[in-house]
């Protein structure tokens, strides 16, 4: 029999009490995830959470790569995602082998990995970034110094025209973000005069070039908030429009295209967030040598501000 969402939410909140529980969603999980959450966050934002959290237990509402993160941050703390299969497509675009091959064929090239990447792959980086900082650590490295990134090469296209900077770029994307066109920005802008055009820097360039700003989703909440306009157009994921919605009461937000869902994040539900919390699953578990050297990369870039 299927418990109702207040029997759900009351398991829950006992739950996370017993088992002194922390729960971090990101802003693309579905609304009631993310209502329930102690903290709802873009990559950066959780990231920076997970490093200072004080409970024994973290659980994670987003994809793999992120509850990951979380586990390196914490390696002493028990990190649970409620569904293991909730993988990011893009993260696993480059594998460890591949990017051994990438850097033997640039020697002396710095490796940096967007934080969506598995940790096999950060533990071989010098530097990660999230679409929240990449901006601005991208800026501490010397202008002339020779840059891998990986996988997004949208992402690092971006920076490395923001920064008139030249990066050997790994060729994965988003397929979420890559189904987003400058078409679609151009009838969303038409069914929507004078509204403020938010696209994330996932997008193709010329949806970024489309776009008003380019942001990551933490990012975009704080500029709607920030913004003295009243109608944005949203190119991103489409959970995001719950908090924008929620924080943003008398502004309105359309997306830009309305399939833009990624079904890896829609796979974390209020059901497997209580069963997660009730059989302690599922864990996430990394070879200690694996987790330290991906923990440098974080924390490099989280030393970085
Ligand atoms: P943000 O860090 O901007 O939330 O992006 C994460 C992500 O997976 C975007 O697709
Ligand atoms: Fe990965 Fe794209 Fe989903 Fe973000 S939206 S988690 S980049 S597949």
């Amino acid at each position: 029999m299927q418990s109702s969402v207040k029997d759900l939410l009351d398991e829950i909140a006992v739950l996370r009490r017993e088992r002194n529980a922390v729960i971090l969603a990101h802003n693309y999980t579905t609304g009631d995830v993310q209502d329930v959450a102690d903290h709802t966050g873009d990559s950066l934002e959780l990231a920076r959470r997970a490093a200072r959290v004080e409970a024994d237990v973290i659980v994670f509402c987003g994809v793999y790569f992120m509850a990951e993160t979380a586990k390196i941050l914490n390696p002493s703390k028990t990190v649970l995602i409620p569904d293991a299969l909730a993988g990011c497509p893009m993260a696993d675009m480059i594998n460890a082998g591949q990017l051994r091959e990438f850097k033997a064929a640039h020697p002396g090239a710095k490796a940096v990995c967007y934080v969506n990447s598995t940790a096999e792959v950060k533990a071989q980086c010098d530097m990660c970034v999230t679409s929240g900082n990449a901006e601005r650590v991208m800026r501490s490295f010397p202008p002339d110094e020779k840059i891998l990134f990986v996988p997004d090469r949208h992402l690092g296209g971006h920076i490395a025209s923001l920064l008139g900077r030249r990066y050997e770029l790994w060729q994965g994307c988003c397929p979420v973000h890559a189904k987003l066109t400058a078409g679609d920005i151009a009838a969303a802008r038409a069914a929507h005069p004078g509204a403020v055009v938010m696209v994330h820097p996932e997008c193709p360039e010329d949806v970024r070039e489309a776009a008003d700003v380019a942001l990551s989703t933490g990012g975009m909440c704080a500029f709607a908030k920030e913004s003295p306009a009243r109608e944005f157009i949203v190119g991103t994921e489409t959970g995001i429009l719950h908090r924008l919605v929620g924080e943003n009461p008398d502004k309105k937000f359309h997306p830009a295209k309305s399939d833009l869902v990624c079904a890896d994040m829609k796979k974390i539900t209020l059901e497997k967030l209580r069963d997660s919390l009730a059989g302690m699953k599922t864990e996430v578990v990394l070879p200690e040598e694996i987790s330290a050297r991906a923990r440098r990369a974080i924390e490099a870039m989280l030393e970085l501000g």
